[in-house]
This record gives C-alpha cells, sequence and structure tokens, in this order.
C-alpha cells in the first residue's frame, strides 16, 4: 500500500504512532462501505487479521515506504531510499540491486581471489555526508585470467512472505529426502545458513543467536536468510545503509566510514519488527478460480512442474500468527535450491548457494510481474519456462515436456500460473 501521503521526518517512530494513531481503517477491504486500501489492492492484510494486527501491518507498511534521508541514517552509501522503491507494493521493482564477482574463464565458477572486490558483491552506487567514494563495479585490478560478472537481481516481491515463514521445517527436509531418490536428475537441497545478526528481543518468532549455523534458508533468491526480522535488518544495512540493533554497524565501504548523517543505530527495534509484521501479514492476493481448471492443473502436473513448484506446504502449528500455523499454504515453491544451469550462474554463493542455484521461485503474484526470474531476462511466462530449458538444467526435462504439450495445454497452463 502507498503512503497516503509523503510522510517525512527525522523522528522516524513519531510517525509511526502518528500513522496508527490517525487511525487506519481498522476493518477488512471487504467490510461493508470501506475503501478498499491501496490503489490495486495488491499488498492486503491477511484476510484473517485481527483489528489490531491491521494497525500493525498499516504501520509497518509506512515504514515500509518511508523514505529515509541522511539525518534518518541513510548512508553513507546506498542503493534506494526505501523499502517500496524496490518492492512498490510487494510487488517487484522498480529499483533493482547490481551483484558483481570474478569468475573464471567458464563465466560459472567462482575465482579462487575475490580480493579485487574487498567491499563485497554488491553495487552501492548512492552516497550521503562525508562518503565520495561509491561502491562500483572496477575497472581493472583483477588476477589475469579471471573476469568480472556484473548481474542484476529483481527484487522478488514480498506477498505471501508470512506463508513462507511459517512452513514448517520438516516439510523442507521431506521434500529434499525424496527429490533426493529421483532419477530425472531434480535434486533440490537446502541452503543451510548461519544466522548472521544479533538476537531479537522479540523471542516470539525465533530465539536465534549470533553464529547459529543450520538454519534453513529460505528468504532471497538464493535462500540466504531464514526468517523475514533477519531479511528486514540486512535490507536495512545493504541496500539502504540503514543500521539497527540485529546489524547495528555499517558495512565496510572504500573510505572506512563507520557511520552517517545519524550517530550510532539508525532506526530501533520496534520499527524493524514492524517492518517485519508487515511483511508477515501481507496476504497472497486472490487467485482467479476460473484459470485453475482441471486441464490447466493437469497440464502443470504432466509438465512436472509441481515437483519444484509444489502447490502446498504445510506449515508449522506453532507458527505465532495463528491462522497462518497447522495450514496448508498455496506457495507453489518447495524453499530448494536447484542447480538451473551454466546461463543462471551469477558467480556468486549466497551461504551455501553455488553459482548457478536458485530457490524455486514461489509463484504467488505472478500477474503483477512485468517480468520474470532472478533478473528479469523473461517478459513473458512462457518465455520464462523456455529458458529452464538452459544446459545443466535441472528443469530441462520440464521445460522440454512443456514444449511438447499440445497448443491448447500449453496456453491453459499459462494462465494458470498467471492467475496465481
Ligand atoms: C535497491 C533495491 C532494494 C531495496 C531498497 C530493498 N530491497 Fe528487498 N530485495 C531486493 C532484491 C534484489 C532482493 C533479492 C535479494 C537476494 O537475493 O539476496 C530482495 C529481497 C527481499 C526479501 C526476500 C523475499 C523473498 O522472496 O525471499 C525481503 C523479505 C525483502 N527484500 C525486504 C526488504 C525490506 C524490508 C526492505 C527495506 C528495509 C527492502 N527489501 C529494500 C531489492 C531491494
Ligand atoms: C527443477 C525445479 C523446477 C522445475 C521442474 C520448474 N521450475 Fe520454475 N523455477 C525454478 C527455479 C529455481 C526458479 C527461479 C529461477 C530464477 O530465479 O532465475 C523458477 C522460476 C520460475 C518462474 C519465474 C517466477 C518469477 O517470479 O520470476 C516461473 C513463471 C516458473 N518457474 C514456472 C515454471 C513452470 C510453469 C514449470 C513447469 C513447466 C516450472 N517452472 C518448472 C525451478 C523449477
Amino acid at each position: 500500500v502507498k503512503a497516503a501521503d509523503d510522510r517525512r521526518s527525522r523522528l522516524l517512530p513519531a510517525i509511526l504512532l502518528a500513522v496508527v494513531a490517525s487511525g487506519f481503517p481498522a476493518c477488512g477491504n471487504d467490510a461493508p462501505g470501506v475503501r478498499v486500501v491501496g490503489e490495486d489492492g495488491l499488498d492486503l492484510p491477511l484476510r484473517a487479521a485481527s483489528a489490531e494486527e491491521r494497525t500493525e501491518f498499516f504501520a509497518g507498511d509506512a515504514a515500509f515506504g518511508l523514505p529515509f534521508r541522511a539525518p534518518d541514517g541513510l548512508g553513507p552509501l546506498y542503493i534506494r531510499t526505501n523499502c517500496e522503491s524496490c518492492h512498490e507494493e510487494g510487488v517487484r521493482g522498480p529499483g533493482t540491486v547490481q551483484k558483481m564477482a570474478l569468475v573464471s574463464p567458464d563465466g560459472v565458477t567462482p575465482a579462487p581471489d575475490q580480493s579485487a572486490l574487498p567491499y563485497g558483491h554488491t553495487v552501492r552506487p548512492l552516497m550521503t555526508g562525508a562518503a565520495t567514494t561509491p561502491l562500483t563495479p572496477p575497472a581493472s585490478g583483477w588476477p589475469a585470467g579471471t573476469e568480472l560478472k556484473v548481474t542484476i537481481r529483481m527484487p522478488p516481491s514480498v506477498l505471501g512472505r508470512g506463508y513462507l515463514e511459517a512452513i514448517d521445517a520438516t516439510e523442507i527436509e521431506r521434500l529434499e529426502h525424496e527429490q533426493a531418490t529421483r532419477t530425472d536428475g531434480i535434486r533440490g537441497r537446502i541452503n543451510r545458513v548461519t544466522y548472521q545478526s544479533e538476537a531479537n528481543p522479540d523471542r516470539s518468532f525465533h530465539q536465534y543467536q549470533p553464529g547459529q549455523p543450520g538454519l534453513v534458508g529460505r528468504f532471497g533468491l538464493k535462500a540466504r536468510i531464514a526468517t523475514l526480522d533477519e531479511f528486514a535488518a540486512d535490507a536495512f544495512q545493504g541496500d539502504m545503509g540503514v543500521t539497527s540493533p540485529l546489524r547495528p554497524t555499517e558495512l565496510a565501504n572504500p573510505q572506512g566510514l563507520v557511520d552517517d548523517g545519524k550517530q550510532g543505530i539508525d532506526v530501533d527495534i520496534d520499527t524493524l519488527n514492524l517492518v517485519a509484521r508487515y511483511m508477515r501479514y501481507i496476504e497472497i492476493p486472490t487467485r482467479n478460480p476460473a484459470a485453475a481448471t482441471t486441464q490447466a492443473r493437469a497440464a502443470f502436473d504432466q509438465a512436472g512442474c509441481g515437483t519444484c513448484h509444489v502447490p502446498s506446504l504445510r506449515t508449522r502449528d506453532d507458527y505465532p500468527i495463528s491462522y497462518l500455523a497447522g495450514i496448508d499454504a498455496p506457495v507453489y515453491s518447495d524453499l530448494l535450491l536447484h542447480d538451473m544451469g551454466s546461463e543462471f550462474a551469477d558467480g556468486l554463493e549466497d551461504g551455501g548457494a553455488l553459482s548457478s542455484e536458485w530457490r524455486t521461485a514461489p509463484l504467488i503474484g505472478l500477474r503483477f510481474q512485468r517480468n520474470y526470474l532472478h533478473d528479469g531476462r523473461a517478459k513473458t511466462v512462457a518465455e520464462a519456462i523456455a529458458l529452464h530449458g538452459g544446459p545443466g538444467s535441472q528443469a530441462a526435462d520440464s521445460a522440454a515436456r512443456f514444449a511438447a504439450l499440445p497448443d491448447a495445454d500449453r496456453a491453459d497452463l499459462i494462465a494458470f500460473v498467471e492467475s496465481l
């Protein structure tokens, strides 16, 4: 939901209080006489959300849309000034992130020596305050025999992300085991990740400690983070240069700057947790039942899409948002990493993911996207499916089976996927 007006202030907590106090409608979009919030109603709160949860949702949404400025702690280096600029109304774009990596001449294998990129793999082109040197792809200076690979990451939508967080880890492990016995080359695996933040004082969603290993990665294009609060902290820090109690330090940068226009930690824990709650409370957009015909579902099965894009997964019984607990979450993903072949390689290893491994994209709200796949290289769903068939891709057989379907079945399948 876009903020009703451009709320700017140095005092973020005060804004949030004002937003809560200004009484965003605490009743459902389906309640009679209540205006649907947001022009096209994309990021709406969970249908079952209570009045209190809706209030949190709208306060979190306001923080998600709030543009930061230098006095609010933006920078010293940053990519965009607010979450919305890359996840507009919870969906994808318009902002993107550029990544850079040194790779061997095959364009796939990360080069052993990445020392020419001492400040990491993310391009951070914009600056505040004392910063005068942005982080951009170097023009030269890497070892002979290696190449600099610059790639784009499109922001995934954040719709329905509470459902993804709620999925029982044992479900994802079950799928990993089942796929390990397949003979058709589909072999997804869990990205086991380490919790890389300070502990969250709000212990209701998890009690992870700094450095805790072995978590099931779920979020990010390579499933590199386990929870939504940690992702929010990572995004504030990495995309906006905004520090929080979970990620209290500014990232390394060429000038060695350790602070910005706001001394110390830039957002408080309540703001961070509100943003995480907003994402937990976003509903999966209503799907068009007319597209889910028997033929369309049969074609989806026949082409083997559902092996990776698993239609639904069970959530854990003790997930703190009660109506997301113990349900079948219709996420169309196994949350596993799959090798999508050399044409998908970006030279980066997020956590345990390899250069050409990607998380099965959840098929949620696809009709609101204008491009598909991690870098937006596909302009239509049909093109996205065809590109699953590249050399070395685990989904090659599925893409071939799709191509072999009768025209009518292909059209039904695409209409179905676009309705999800
Ligand atoms: C400059 C663009 C940009 C900004 C600003 C940005 N994001 Fe993102 N977001 C991305 C990209 C790109 C990814 C994929 C990152 C990856 O694969 O590691 C992503 C991924 C995510 C995900 C994971 C979704 C999933 O399906 O796994 C969440 C959650 C998220 N962002 C939340 C936020 C929040 C909260 C903010 C603001 C604090 C924010 N983002 C700001 C670009 C952005
Ligand atoms: C081996 C597992 C696997 C199979 C089988 C598979 N996919 Fe995918 N799919 C993926 C992965 C992994 C991604 C993410 C790739 C990326 O981000 O570049 C993806 C991405 C997509 C996307 C893009 C979504 C977005 O948000 O950009 C669509 C659409 C899609 N798949 C549809 C299908 C359909 C339809 C089928 C059956 C014909 C299918 N897939 C079969 C693993 C699979």
